[in-house]
């Protein structure tokens, strides 16, 4: 028997305490954690992310400010606004949506954030302050999944902890935070030899690695946790996870599903970073 790891409810559960901070602050006087949104382009999967933080800064009563920006815009234009934003006293947590159209750098807009701005814990300086285990900020996805463990009192301590993916975004800062909970941690990716063999000594295996279905019942430990991140489309074009959730499931002690497992953590501990800055401000 296994446990499917409710990311819906744990996340719902966790956006009714940030609903209710803004509501103490709200009597105390303060204003409310604002967040900026940036989405330069077209992208038709990036403007359902967006609509979706949009939807998430409401529901907790966040003011919510989103810029559609041509995908025209310059590197300087961009830059200007993020400066702008920077300024902004209402604003206390700026997102630029990844992927940027190809003619803007990614890197160089990133860096011009103000740290104690930068929700999704990209910037440099919030990377190194991860790496340090002295952070205000984790990236949301890393973070979300620890909020699920700990939603479900599995601790990391001591157990063989294996991530699969070594993305900036997910990868390298999950192994990060796992380490920093006392797991004993293994980075594997698409070039691992005997992948199957390292994943198989899990205890807590984390896989990010965006192939659908890639983690099969014979590279998993009986008793496994199992936290997937991938949202991948299978052949039939059905939403699906890295992991073969049907045929890995029974070996598992807990298992999140996808959709709704690491997924609406995310865009929670967005809120959950902005309302942190928030706080630092007043
Ligand atoms: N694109 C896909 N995921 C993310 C995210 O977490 N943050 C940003 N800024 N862009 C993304």
């Amino acid at each position: 028997m296994y446990t499917r790891i409710d990311g819906k409810e744990t996340g719902a559960a966790l956006r009714l305490t940030i609903r209710e901070a803004v509501e103490k602050r709200k009597a105390e006087g303060k204003r409310v954690p604002g967040l900026a949104v940036i989405i330069v382009g077209e992208d038709p999967a990036s403007k359902i992310y967006v609509r979706n933080k949009h939807r998430a800064c409401e529901e907790v009563g966040f003011l919510s400010r989103v810029y559609e920006l041509s995908s025209s815009t310059s590197e300087s234009q961009l830059i200007q606004l993020v400066e702008d934003l920077n300024r902004d006293d209402e604003i206390d947590g700026i997102l630029v949506q990844l992927p940027l159209p190809p003619h803007l750098n990614e890197k160089s807009i990133i860096a011009k954030i103000n740290p104690d701005k930068d929700v999704d814990a990209f910037h440099t300086f919030n990377v190194g302050r991860v790496m340090l285990g002295n952070y205000r900020f984790a990236p949301c996805t890393p973070a979300g999944i620890m909020e699920l463990l700990k939603a479900y009192d599995i601790s990391p301590r001591g157990k063989e902890c294996v991530v699969v993916g070594r993305s900036n975004i997910v990868g390298k800062p999950m192994a990060m935070l796992l380490l920093a909970a006392d797991g004993t941690v293994t980075i594997a990716h698409s070039r691992t030899k005997a992948l199957a063999e390292v994943t198989r000594r899990a205890d807590i295996l984390v896989v990010a690695i965006g192939k659908a279905r890639f983690i099969t019942a014979d590279m998993v430990k009986e008793g496994a946790v199992v936290i997937d991140v991938g949202m991948d489309r299978d052949e039939n074009g059905k939403l699906c996870g890295d992991v073969d959730f049907d045929a890995v499931a029974p070996k598992c002690s807990f298992i999140t599903p996808v959709p709704g497992g690491v997924g609406p953590m995310t865009i929670t501990m967005l809120l959950k970073n902005t309302l942190v800055s928030a706080e630092s401000r007043s």
